[in-house]
């Protein structure tokens, strides 16, 4: 593995690698036991987009590594400004060990891998968001202590979130159901691979797709970037709603994982987020565990 810049690139061996270790990195901090495996090193952070988790747990994660971090907004970096990413990834190249890149397009992320010489590590494109849903995959672990049997299903936007969840989810070996408006579905590259993989079902209809779950996730209706679009989502994904009903058609015992931020009373009700907190919330410091993972992994071996 030399870039973390979509989960279809990974096998599910890699995958479980990086959980193993992320569990090791836990229990270690857990127990003051220093692991400094990247000392000496320097990880650029470019940031398109807003961002609280990502920013706290690499900036954070690196420094507990050893390490040294670099906040770069974009709008400060000539790259705001037009220098294109081909130079931009030769120059970073020179100074940094590893990259970890938020942005809009995907296709930006791809091209950092390809023109620079260093790790590029993908933080959230409007495509995918792999960061994220390693530390869910991580969490569903803690919390289930195996993927086989299990059945995760998806509510919601057919956005980043989802196709990075129904990826990950099939590689470890669940079986995963997705709820998606017409015209919100998700991407064709991800539909095409979970086609091919099985186990997958793609549903208009959130009850449907909730039934026997053992995990349910949802995210925002609305991505960053899509702003202009709040009032014609809101209309077409009313009724996708993570609520006491979802939940009684799923397994009784069923996680609830939300990447955050939320917003209660649209995609989830705050009764439901409130009763699953305690889950969502390790879900959220698992992303610093996952993530020091792939640091480890991409600029330490
Ligand atoms: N979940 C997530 O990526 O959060 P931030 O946007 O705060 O980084
Ligand atoms: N789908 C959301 C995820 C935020 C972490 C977005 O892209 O804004």
């Amino acid at each position: 593995m030399k870039h973390l810049l979509k989960l279809l690139d990974l096998s599910k061996d890699e995958i479980i690698e990086i959980l193993d270790l992320a569990d090791q990195l836990k229990y270690e901090r857990k127990h003051s036991i220093p692991h400094r495996k990247l000392e000496g090193k320097s990880l650029g952070m470019i940031f398109q987009k807003a961002s609280t988790r990502t920013r706290v747990s690499f900036e954070t994660g690196m420094y507990q590594l050893g390490g040294h971090p670099l906040f770069l907004s974009a709008n400060d970096l000539q790259i705001g400004r037009g220098e294109p990413v081909q130079d931009t990834a030769r120059v970073l190249s020179r100074y940094l060990d590893g990259i970890m890149i938020r942005t809009f397009e995907q296709k930006e992320v791809e091209d950092l891998a390809k023109y620079g010489s260093i790790p590029i590590i993908n933080g959230l494109t409007d495509f995918c968001h792999p960061c994220q849903v390693l530390a869910d995959l991580m969490t569903i672990r803690e919390f289930k202590q195996q993927f086989d049997g299990l059945k995760m299903c998806y509510i919601g936007d057919g956005n980043n979130m989802a196709n990075s969840l129904i990826v990950g989810g099939l590689k470890v070996g669940m079986t995963v159901s997705a709820a998606c408006p017409e015209g919100y579905r998700p991407d064709k590259a991800v539909l095409d691979f979970a086609e091919k993989n099985g186990g997958f079902t793609l549903t208009d209809k959130p009850l449907e797709a909730a039934v026997d779950a053992d995990v349910i996730f949802t995210d925002v209706w609305t991505s960053m970037g899509q702003e202009a679009e709040r009032a014609a989502r809101e209309a077409a994904f009313k009724g996708y709603q993570v609520n006491d009903e979802i939940m009684a058609a799923a397994h009784e015992g069923a996680m609830v994982q939300h990447c955050l931020p939320a917003h209660r009373e649209e995609e989830i009700t705050e009764k439901v987020f409130e009763a699953h907190a305690a889950e969502i919330f390790e879900e959220a410091e698992n992303r610093l565990h996952a993530q020091k993972a792939v640091m480890v992994k991409l600029m330490g071996e």
